[in-house]
């Protein structure tokens, strides 16, 4: 393990509280990996604390509910305000970047703000990382507790039932998942970290 901590920061929005409580699982998920320092950042009032706590992080993982089949607009509004940094010669080039969302439908075209999450990444000159776990939940003796149930690859998906409130969704084996999202973040931070320091 590298002496350097890995500062893993944690971007996200919700409206209604669930996606914040997948957001505090990725983070419980990247804290457990040792050397590793977690922050998590609410995006609802765009503080020049926010950009000093992004711009201090090895990695951000970014979060929103999925709204209208795509991340909030309080979501993009920091996506558009991220521009400064952009102009400032790609201020997060070579940070590690991660996604999460969740939405009330199990599928309920989450994937699109996932993709949306790892182009705006891409445009940063992020190195993004997806989850590396086999969609659970998809053979006949397979159960809803598995990892990654909701079968994703490119981010953490949730799902929350629509009648029930941010203390009982989304459900614990998606915050599972989540913090496995968390914990590979975190892992590969640390290597990359590792990389840029021999290099
Ligand atoms: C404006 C709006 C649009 C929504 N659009 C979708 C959608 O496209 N797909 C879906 O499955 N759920 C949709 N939902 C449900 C939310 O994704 C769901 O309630 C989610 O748990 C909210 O997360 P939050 O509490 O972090 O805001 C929508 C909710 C709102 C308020």
């Amino acid at each position: 393990m590298t002496t350097t901590p890995a500062r893993v920061a944690i971007a996200y929005h919700s409206g209604f509280g669930h996606t914040a409580r997948q957001a505090e699982a990725v983070a419980t998920g990247a804290a457990s990996v040792p050397g590793t320092s977690t922050d998590l950042v609410p995006l609802d009032e765009l503080t020049d604390d926010v950009w000093a706590r992004l711009n201090a992080a090895d990695a951000i993982i970014f979060g929103t509910p999925t709204y209208m089949g795509s991340p909030s607009w309080v979501f993009k509004k920091f996506a558009e305000e991220s521009v400064k940094i952009w102009a400032g010669d790609l201020g997060w080039r070579d940070k590690i970047a991660a996604g999460f969302t969740n939405s009330k439908a199990i599928n309920g075209d989450k994937l699109n703000s996932l993709v949306d999450l790892a182009v705006f990444a891409a445009q940063h000159g992020m190195i993004w990382v997806g989850l590396d776990i086999y969609p659970g939940w998809a053979e006949s003796t397979a159960s809803i507790e598995d990892l990654n149930r909701l079968g994703s690859w490119l981010g953490a998906m949730a799902q929350s039932d629509g009648d029930l409130s941010a203390e009982k969704a989304p459900p614990a084996t998606d915050l599972r998942t989540a913090a496995a999202l968390g914990a590979r973040v975190a892992t590969i931070t640390h290597r990359h970290l590792r990389g840029v320091q021999a290099a």
